[in-house]
């Protein structure tokens, strides 16, 4: 084809080629496959990288049955591997273990007072830990879309706190503090301790948010699966990241059906019309996007084995089905033009 040049080649490759990327966002729908595919690039990142983490997000975590492998909030080696970690942590939950003890009765005040608040301080504490690790790459397995949208939005919700607690203090000047003393609360967790870790993590989230909006330093990959919903809430998500400034040019639709067998059932023969209709607006609509297609295998894709054997679809792109029709076609002509001359030679058998 002449205009192939064009077409962004339909696999993870510019990914892996991309040797600046820092971070990976994997998101999409629920169940489309988002932990399997993040699995699988951080698998595949960690043959180029010195260093990969991979952290999920998402608080019901499934990294440890993508891996089969238990992993806790301690970046921990995943088995068979010499430079991949994973993580498993819990946005929504106040983690102790990130410094928050002592702060608990303010805290959680202040947390009801600006919704995601919690939310926000814990994932800036991890980003501030993640930081200080040193791996090469890290590739997020976020939750459902909403969720992950949430997680971009943290730097704001934070700057919120901030200026309410601000608010606060110049309202009531010392009072609040008097009262803090009252209920016993020591200075080092008093208010001014409060602004001053939110400011501290204000600075963190700003400075990885600002890494998060450089093309050179994050990308975001867009699972998805074809079918309407899902076709849909991806346009959602593309547009929400263009708004938040958040590079993305891959997506993967995975579960296709592929069309490489002699199909006999009429259920799956109609499936596969319904995801060609899909596949082609995906094509249509995202042309200027890195497009991987994962076949629906008749298992689960678990285990590390598994996961490597399902990597290939990620680097080799897949023989579209459309090549398939145009040989059917080709047949099918051939077949019409055998009936035109056999009714040709009857004709020419009559003179
Ligand atoms: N192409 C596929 N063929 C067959 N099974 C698959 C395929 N992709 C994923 N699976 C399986 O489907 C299930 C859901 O996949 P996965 O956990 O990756 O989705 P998810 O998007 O992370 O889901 P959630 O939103 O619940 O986190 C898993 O059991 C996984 O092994
Ligand atoms: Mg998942």
């Amino acid at each position: 084809m002449a205009d192939s040049e064009d077409i962004p080649e339909s696999t993870v490759h510019n990914i892996l080629e991309q040797d600046t990327l820092k971070w990976v966002f994997v998101g999409g729908k629920g169940g489309v496959g988002k932990t399997t595919c993040s699995s699988i690039i951080s698998m595949l990142l960690a043959r180029v990288r010195p260093s990969v983490l991979i952290i999920s997000t998402d608080p019901a975590h499934n990294l440890s049955d993508a891996f089969q492998q238990r992993f806790t909030k301690t970046p921990t080696l995943v088995y068979g591997f010499k430079n991949l970690y994973a993580m498993e942590v819990d946005p929504s939950v106040d983690n102790d273990e990130f410094g928050m003890e002592g702060m608990d009765s303010l805290f959680s005040d202040l947390a009801n007072a600006i919704p995601g608040i919690d939310e926000a301080m814990s994932f800036g504490e991890m980003l501030k830990l993640v930081q200080t690790m040193d791996y090469s790459c890290i590739v997020f397995d976020t939750a459902p879309t909403g969720h992950t949208l949430r997680l971009l939005q943290f730097p704001a919700t934070l700057e919120k706190g901030l200026e309410k607690m601000m608010s606060l203090k110049s309202k009531f000047g010392g009072l609040l503090s008097q009262v803090t003393r009252i209920f016993g609360v020591e200075d080092e967790f008093g208010e001014d301790a409060i602004i001053g870790r939110l400011e501290g993590m204000k600075n963190v989230i700003e400075q990885v948010n600002k890494q998060f909006k450089d093309p050179d330093l994050t990308t975001f990959v867009c699972v998805c699966i074809p079918e309407f919903l899902s076709l849909y809430e991806t346009e959602r998500l593309v547009q929400e990241l263009t708004k938040f400034e958040i590079d993305t040019h891959n997506i993967i639709i995975n579960q296709v059906l592929f069309d490489d067998e002699d199909v006999e059932s009429k259920l799956l023969k109609a499936r596969m019309r319904m995801q060609q209709k899909y596949l082609d607006q995906f094509f249509m609509l995202y042309d200027d996007f890195h497009i991987t297609k994962l076949p629906l295998l008749p298992e689960e894709v678990t285990g590390v084995e598994a996961l490597k054997r399902f990597s290939r679809h990620f680097i080799t792109p897949y023989q579209p089905s459309l090549e398939k029709g145009t040989v059917e076609e080709v047949e099918q002509r051939l077949s019409r033009l055998k009936e035109q001359l056999a009714e040709a030679e009857v004709e020419l058998e009559k003179l």
